[in-house]
């Protein structure tokens, strides 16, 4: 693992907005994209750019089930804010939380990776170790899945939500094989509420009860902290 230490996520940010563009440059035209806080200043550097995503792909990690893609609160509708209403990609894939089926859409959504390899994936991190919403425990050899989400992950999100009881408890997420098969994987964390999962994801076993050690595996992952996320490494 390549790990860059930052003093704050705008200069987080900076960073990630440079393996962007380098992929871009590189030729990368599958990325793979996540929602939440973290990557929101790397998106912003990406707006305020001329790195043109008109001819590339994205493809998400994930989804609320039950909230459809104009609910404020869901990742569609998160990606179309933070990022694709200025910088449109040619297409965008996220998990579609609404389905009927939500099985045969988890098949779907597998089909859309296998057919667009990611070049470059970008990761937040859960408090407790999860990538996507691959929650502790999960097996490394699913694909797309229907999640419980934990707790820890539940009072994570509240913050988002006027009342906790509208928060989701269940998601569609990317598998962490999936995850695994991209060409490149940024992983950015700050704040020290992160600074546990960060020393085990780098430092700890390889373990599923912390499902990001699984990155200990792939041999390009580039990791963006700031101080306080990396103030438990040894
Ligand atoms: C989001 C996702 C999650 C978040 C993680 C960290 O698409 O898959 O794994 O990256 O929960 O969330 P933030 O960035 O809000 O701290």
């Amino acid at each position: 693992m390549q790990i860059i230490i930052v003093k704050d996520e705008v200069e987080g940010g900076q960073e990630g907005y440079k393996i962007f563009a380098d992929a871009k440059k590189n030729g990368a035209h599958v990325f793979g994209l996540a929602t939440g806080s973290t990557p929101i200043t790397t998106y912003k550097d990406i707006i305020a750019s001329d790195l043109d995503f008109s001819d590339s792909i994205s493809i998400n990690l994930d989804e609320y089930i039950g909230l459809s893609a104009d609910n404020d609160q869901s990742y569609n509708y998160f990606m179309h804010k933070n990022l694709f209403n200025q910088k449109p990609f040619k297409t965008s894939y996220l998990p579609n939380g609404l389905a009927k089926d939500i099985d045969a859409e988890a098949k779907r959504y597998d089909k859309v990776i296998e057919d667009n390899p990611i070049d470059l994936q970008i990761l937040g991190l859960g408090r407790n170790g999860h990538i996507g919403f691959n929650e502790p425990g999960t097996s490394r050899e699913i694909g797309t899945h229907r999640v419980s989400l934990t707790q820890s992950t539940i009072d994570a999100n509240a913050r988002f939500f006027e009342r906790e009881e509208d928060v989701p408890k269940e998601a569609l997420s990317m598998g962490l094989a999936s995850i695994m098969k991209s060409k490149h994987i940024l992983l950015e964390a700050y704040g020290a509420e992160k600074a546990d999962a960060v020393k085990g994801m780098i430092e700890g076993p390889d373990s599923a009860d912390l499902p990001a050690s699984i990155l200990q595996n792939h041999d390009n992952v580039t990791v963006i902290l700031d101080e306080a996320a990396a103030s438990k490494l040894t």
